[in-house]
């Protein structure tokens, strides 16, 4: 059994960027979850299904295999053989997660992936219900957030970057709109576990967030 930290916590707070960075300073594999749920919602999106009918989602799922894949090249994100990894960034794709992602029978598919990959690594594990839901006994569990309008400059520029057209105003909407979906849902909704430690990188540079997630970690284990 390996050391499993959980890190949970809004969209756009920098938690893929970070967990990244930490795992590779402490030879840890990073598992993202929410690439788990993008690859559900583009595989859905890709058979014309409606994102929000569980009834139109429940079949496909025994069509589905997720792996991540650890290469030269970083983490890559297999779909039934299929590399997703730059298809799910869109923010169509974002949206379509947050959909899928509140649907009982998508989150018990990806469980038992999920607990099954913690079991046999050190690693950090970053989404929304890790330390809550699927791992409640994590060595390290951190509550990493941000305010809305820190999170959506930051992936507003991101954006940009990929040459993608959004505004700053539709990312803040977006941003808004997938919190309340993740904190309102009635399964595993977004929340702080009792015990894990927050962390505020609002005025946190990205180099400052490392060192913030990198020091609980190593004062805890
Ligand atoms: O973290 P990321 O933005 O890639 O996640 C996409 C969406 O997947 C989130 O908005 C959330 O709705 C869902 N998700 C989730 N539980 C997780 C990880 C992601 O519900 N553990």
């Amino acid at each position: 059994m390996g050391i499993n930290v959980a890190l949970d916590g809004p969209s756009g707070a920098g938690k893929s960027t970070i967990a990244k960075a930490v795992a590779k300073k402490l030879e840890y594999v990073y598992v993202d979850t929410g690439a788990m749920y993008r690859s559900i919602a583009y595989y859905v999106i890709s058979k014309g299904a409606d994102l929000s009918d569980p009834e139109q989602i429940k079949p496909l799922l025994g069509e589905i295999s997720i792996k991540l894949c650890y290469t030269e090249a970083g983490q890559r994100v297999m779909l039934n053989d299929e590399d997703v990894s730059d298809k799910i960034r869109t923010p169509e794709i974002s949206m379509g997660a947050s959909k899928v992602s509140a649907i009982p029978e998508v989150r018990e598919f990806l469980l038992e992936l999920q607990k099954n990959i913690a079991k046999e690594n050190n690693i950090i594990m970053d989404g929304r219900d890790i330390g809550t839901v699927v791992l409640p006994n994590a060595d390290v569990k951190i509550f990493l957030t941000a305010a809305p309008e820190a999170r959506a400059e930051r992936r507003f520029k991101e954006l940009q970057e990929k040459g993608d057209k959004s505004t700053y105003d539709e990312v803040l909407q977006d941003i808004i709109q997938r919190d309340y979906n993740d904190t309102h849902r009635e399964i595993a909704p977004l929340k702080k576990a009792d015990d894990a430690v927050e962390v505020d990188s609002t005025e946190l540079t990205l180099e400052e967030s490392v060192e913030a997630i990198y020091k609980v970690i190593t004062d805890k284990t």
